[in-house]
């Protein structure tokens, strides 16, 4: 892939000096935050062995590390991302980010990706501003390309962090490679309680007829309709649609949750009203409630072993 060094960490300090924080523009926060940030992106190990310094020599915890004063990235987003990005990018640009067979080029060294923050500069190339220079538009919503884009962040963090090359290890995106009959055995544990084969399941395979389209839509739980939450207030609630209720000594107003964080909550009344309230711990007491929290739980828990095994098995709902 050539170009091994020059512009690298250039790049890097020029870059980090006009960052600042802000949350990534993705659907609404979950209801319970994650605890302290010690969890670690989900990459395929600490990847410590060898490298060639990543360009940095003398970098470490604490210097011009990219993505160092973003505000670290859900797990559970970063999960979702690593998933989508297996299945939409790793033949062009490779599971470890640094170029694939299919002739993207190498993600780790690209300006682009470096100063993005919440997918703003990824998400519009993903959409399709670069076809005539060799990448398709891919068929992805905003908050899924967002995913991606926390998921090449967290991966540059480590880079900064370790000072080596990251060993990503994901295998390669083969979707159907799973066993229908253990996937089938998963399903029935773990998605059960919410889906059926007879019920809402059935005939999933014939509205997502590309495999690589149904393993993303139960991954991401189907995001890109209209999910609710954070900006829905005036639209009718749907079934993932987040609701809150904030419980005040005058009674309890529900409505869907437009926006909440340690100070403040914002609820979408019926009527399509916003009433925010202030927050202090834990008065009023706010209480979420959010459809698609088990999705998003469950992709921390998936391995690949499970998500192929229930693809393979969903493909045969038709
Ligand atoms: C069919 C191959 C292909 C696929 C699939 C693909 N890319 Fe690309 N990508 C390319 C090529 C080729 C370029 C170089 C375009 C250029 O030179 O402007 C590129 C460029 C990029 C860039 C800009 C790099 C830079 O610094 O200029 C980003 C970011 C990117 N791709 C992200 C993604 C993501 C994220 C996905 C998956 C959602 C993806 N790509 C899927 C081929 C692909
Ligand atoms: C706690 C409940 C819950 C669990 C557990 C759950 N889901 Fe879901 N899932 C939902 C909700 C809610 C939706 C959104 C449904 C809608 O949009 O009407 C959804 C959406 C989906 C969709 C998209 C459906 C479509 O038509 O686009 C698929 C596919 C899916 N889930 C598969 C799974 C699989 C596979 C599992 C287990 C690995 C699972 N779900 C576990 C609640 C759950």
């Amino acid at each position: 892939m050539g170009n091994k060094k020059g512009s690298g960490a250039a790049g890097l300090f020029l870059l980090t000096i006009a960052v600042t924080p802000q949350l990534p523009a993705q659907g609404p926060p979950p209801a319970t935050p994650p605890q302290g940030g010690a969890e670690t992106p989900a990459t395929g190990g600490p990847g410590a062995q060898g490298g060639r310094g990543g360009g940095g020599g003398g970098r470490r915890a604490g210097g011009f590390v990219p993505g160092q004063q973003r505000p670290p990235g859900d797990p559970a987003q970063i999960a979702r991302g690593k998933a989508l990005y297996g299945i939409h990018c790793t033949g062009c640009h490779g599971a470890d980010l640094r170029g694939g067979d299919m002739g993207g080029p190498n993600l780790l060294r690209s300006q682009v990706a470096l100063s993005d923050r919440s997918g703003e500069l990824i998400l519009p190339i993903v959409q399709g501003s670069r076809q005539n220079a060799g990448m398709p538009a891919i068929d992805m919503s905003p908050a899924d390309g967002a995913a991606v884009a926390t998921y090449v962040r967290s991966i540059m963090e480590t880079i900064g962090r370790q000072g080596t090359p990251p060993s990503v290890g994901l295998p390669p995106p083969s979707i159907l490679v799973g066993n229908a009959g253990e996937g089938q055995a998963y399903f029935a544990a773990k998605c059960g309680a919410c889906h059926s084969a007879t019920g809402d399941m059935q005939g999933i395979a014939s509205r997502y007829p590309d495999a690589k389209a149904l393993q993303n839509a139960w991954v991401s739980g189907g995001g890109g309709r209209g999910r609710g939450g954070r900006g829905a207030a005036a639209g009718a609630p749907s079934t993932r649609t987040v609701m809150v209720t904030v419980t005040l000594p005058s009674g309890a107003v529900e409505g869907q949750l437009v926006r909440i964080d340690d100070f403040l909550v914002t609820v979408g009344l019926a009527d399509g009203t916003l009433r925010t309230f202030r927050r202090d711990g834990n008065v009023p007491k706010v209480e979420v409630r959010d459809p698609m929290k088990a999705h998003r739980d469950m992709l921390a828990a998936y391995s690949d072993k499970d998500m192929h095994d229930v693809t393979a098995y969903l493909v045969t709902l038709k």
